[in-house]
């Protein structure tokens, strides 16, 4: 076991990238306290973690939809009495369609969770890990926060955010302990997809994804150094620099014309 580096919190940690997170933080000598709605599929992550770790875990069952959520996470945290070095802002979730087709609800209920969730969190947490020698926020973006995206606009939107409220927030931390790292992954291989609606995109996102284990590899490594702002693989990152040179126009229309080529497209209109 390395170091102790204190605990990291994660949110999303029952599957998929927060369940490769929780590992890869185990494996660098953070103790892992694991949030998610999934009990068995997290004890099982913290058991695994557990090995690696001198079984310094603990694990929280919360839907960080409901109101007040955030606030129970936060009196567990503090009730542990663990030394909380790390928050991982990983739990999130896509809806793709179009933006009038998509129900308000659940694309409001998304918003919650891939923004207001990090931003309460950390904000509630951030005391703590200013009083720790040193100390991370680690924030979960995505490479459609580089584009604007047709049938993705308010997830895309979403992960804009945060990737803007991340780089905005180490500047306001700098000189302090705390260091803030937001990771923007292309395609991972997990159940995403499919929670998404992204059926008709699955073979494209198997074609050109990537497991969590690398990226999750990627984004601690990325984090113990310091990092403002990582995309993981080489490809994605070629992808990303090119994006950037490209005028906005072109980039979006480029973005959104993979995407809207393949979304099933209600019938319009009466069929008479
Ligand atoms: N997969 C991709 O292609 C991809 C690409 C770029 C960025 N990302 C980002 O990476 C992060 C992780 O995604 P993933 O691919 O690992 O997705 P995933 O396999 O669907 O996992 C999502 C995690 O979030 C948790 N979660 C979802 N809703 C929750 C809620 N209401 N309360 C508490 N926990 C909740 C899930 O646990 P429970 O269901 O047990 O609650 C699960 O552990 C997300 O922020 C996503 O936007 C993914």
């Amino acid at each position: 076991m390395k170091n102790d580096r204190g605990y990291a919190l994660i949110t999303g940690a029952s599957q998929g990238l927060g369940a490769a997170l929780t590992m890869e933080l185990a494996r660098n000598g953070f103790g892992v306290l694991l949030v998610a709605r999934s009990e068995e599929a997290m004890r099982q992550v913290a058991a695994e973690a557990g090995a690696l770790n001198g079984d310094r875990t603990g694990i929280l069952v919360a839907d960080l939809f409901a109101p007040g959520a955030v606030d129970r996470v936060v009196a567990w945290a503090n009730a542990s009495g663990k030394s909380i070095t790390c928050v991982v802002n990983n739990a999130g979730q896509g809806l793709w369609g179009m933006f009038d087709e998509l129900p308000l609800a659940d694309q409001l209920r998304m918003m919650h969770l891939n923004m207001t969730v990090p931003v309460e969190l950390t904000h509630h947490l951030l005391p703590q890990l200013k009083r720790a020698q040193r100390s991370y926020v680690l924030n979960i973006s995505s490479m459609t926060a580089y584009s604007a995206m047709a049938t993705f606009a308010v997830y895309s939107g979403s992960k804009s955010f945060l990737l803007r409220w991340s780089r905005s927030l180490r500047i306001e931390l700098r000189g302090g302990p705390v260091s803030v790292t937001a990771i923007c992954p292309g395609s991972i291989i997990t159940g995403f997809t499919e929670r998404a609606g992204m059926m008709a995109m699955d073979d494209l996102a198997r074609k050109f994804g990537t497991g969590p284990g690398p990226v999750a590899k990627t984004a601690v490594k990325a984090m113990l150094r310091g990092k403002a702002e990582v995309v993981p693989g080489l490809l994605n990152r070629i992808t990303a620099m090119v994006q950037g040179l490209m005028p906005d126009g072109l980039n979006e229309r480029v973005a959104s014309g993979i995407y809207l080529k393949r979304l099933p497209r209600k019938a319009e209109g009466p069929t008479s």
